[in-house]
């Protein structure tokens, strides 16, 4: 008798489960019925072995459908009120900056937590389009919204109806956060799957010890420490070039920039944050005997034995360069997944 009063108590108790989740499951149906139809693929990005692990926005996932949106996003000159598109000065062939201007390279910013020369953004790659869509393009949202296409493409993405600056930049955050670049001769030489030439390979040593001294700053393997820096371009620092400081008004980083990736930087001359230099030539020409001294100065720059330059023989500048070039990643520039879709 007590087993069968035990056995129904528990059936009630099942049945009762049974009709809350039918019930809420109803509740549910009834309250939000688009979501149940709203599905994406995840994007998983493939992170190379020995970079840092990346930190996504939890905030705007990766999906394809979000990667697509951004890329389409970003070669349409829809974004912006005078016929520009962000490709315009972003060229793939040339690592997405372009030799006509002082832009920088777009390469494994999924890394990045500061942004633009003088870092007026900083965060994640979601902060940084909100920033190239309300303040560079001030994009114009009503032409997306009056046009089919893209409603329809920001509905499969993000399940909206109504498109908004924070979606077009969120588009474009998954489209930037997915170029990647690990696969120029310096990776595959650092996997193990070809060798340098022992003029690279000397360039490499030169680059990565005390006597080039260029990797406190353009740490491997991203070849920048997302760091601001003084490297001695000028002795005197004004409104022209007070770079960090301008965001900062801190005196102590007057004549500061970003400390840029050196990936694909054979293809984005002309250089530095003002394109002064317009071969790498220059450039290590620059760090070998052109350093000028000021307050602000990165103390790597004049550190001992450094006080008269790198003194680097004829040969060694052409090893410098020979590695600087191992740095180009073909496979990436002629990524058809990154180009005009
Ligand atoms: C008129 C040319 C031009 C157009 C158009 C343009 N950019 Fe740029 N972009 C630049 C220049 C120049 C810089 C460097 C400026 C600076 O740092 O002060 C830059 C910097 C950037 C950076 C910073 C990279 C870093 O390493 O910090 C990102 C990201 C970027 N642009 C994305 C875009 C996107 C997205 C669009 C379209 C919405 C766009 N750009 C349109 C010229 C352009
Ligand atoms: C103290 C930190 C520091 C050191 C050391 C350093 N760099 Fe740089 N590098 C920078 C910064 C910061 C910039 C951008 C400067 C600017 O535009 O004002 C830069 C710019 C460059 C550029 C141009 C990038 C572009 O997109 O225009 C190249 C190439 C470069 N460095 C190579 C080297 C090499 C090679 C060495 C070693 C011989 C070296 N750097 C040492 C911080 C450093």
């Amino acid at each position: 008798m007590e087993k069968m009063y035990l056995l129904l108590n528990k059936m009630k108790s099942v049945g009762l489960v049974l009709g809350l989740i039918i019930m809420s499951t109803l509740v549910s149906c009834v309250k939000n019925p688009p979501e149940s139809s709203f599905k994406t693929t995840p994007y998983d990005i493939k992170v190379p072995k020995g970079f840092p692990v990346i930190t996504y926005n939890p905030l705007n996932p990766m999906t394809q459908e979000g990667v697509a949106l951004g890329r389409k996003l970003y070669y349409d000159p829809i974004l912006s009120n005078d016929g520009r598109s962000c490709s315009q000065c972003h060229f793939q062939a040339n690592g997405f900056t372009t030799f006509a201007s002082n832009s920088l390279v777009h390469a494994n910013l999924a890394w990045s937590t500061n942004f633009l020369w003088k870092g007026e953004v900083s965060g994640t790659l979601e902060d940084q389009m909100v920033f190239e869509v309300t303040k560079f393009f001030s994009t114009d949202v009503s032409k997306l919204n009056a046009n089919e296409e893209y409603r329809g493409l920001f509905k499969k993405a993000f399940n909206i109806t109504t498109i908004t600056e924070k979606d077009v930049a969120y588009g474009l955050a998954q489209f930037f956060r997915g170029l990647v670049s690990y696969n120029s001769k310096f990776d595959q030489f650092s996997r193990g799957e070809t060798d340098l030439s022992p003029s690279e390979l000397n360039g490499y040593i030169l680059f990565t010890t005390e006597k080039g001294d260029c990797f406190h700053c353009h740490s491997i393997p991203l070849t920048t420490d997302n760091s601001f820096r003084n490297t001695g371009l000028d002795s005197v620092y004004n409104s022209t070039n007070w770079g960090r400081y301008e965001v900062t008004h801190n005196p102590l980083d007057k004549g500061k920039f970003k400390v840029p990736t050196l990936r694909n930087i054979e293809l984005s001359a002309p250089y530095m944050h003002d394109g002064r230099f317009a071969t790498l030539a220059e450039v290590i020409e620059h760090y070998n005997s052109g350093v000028k001294i000021s307050s602000t100065i990165d103390p790597i720059m004049t550190k001992p034995g450094k006080q008269y330059g790198l003194k680097l023989s004829v040969q060694e500048k052409k090893d410098l360069i020979s590695f600087l070039k191992t740095l180009t990643d073909t496979t990436f520039i002629n990524n058809k997944a990154f180009s005009k879709p």
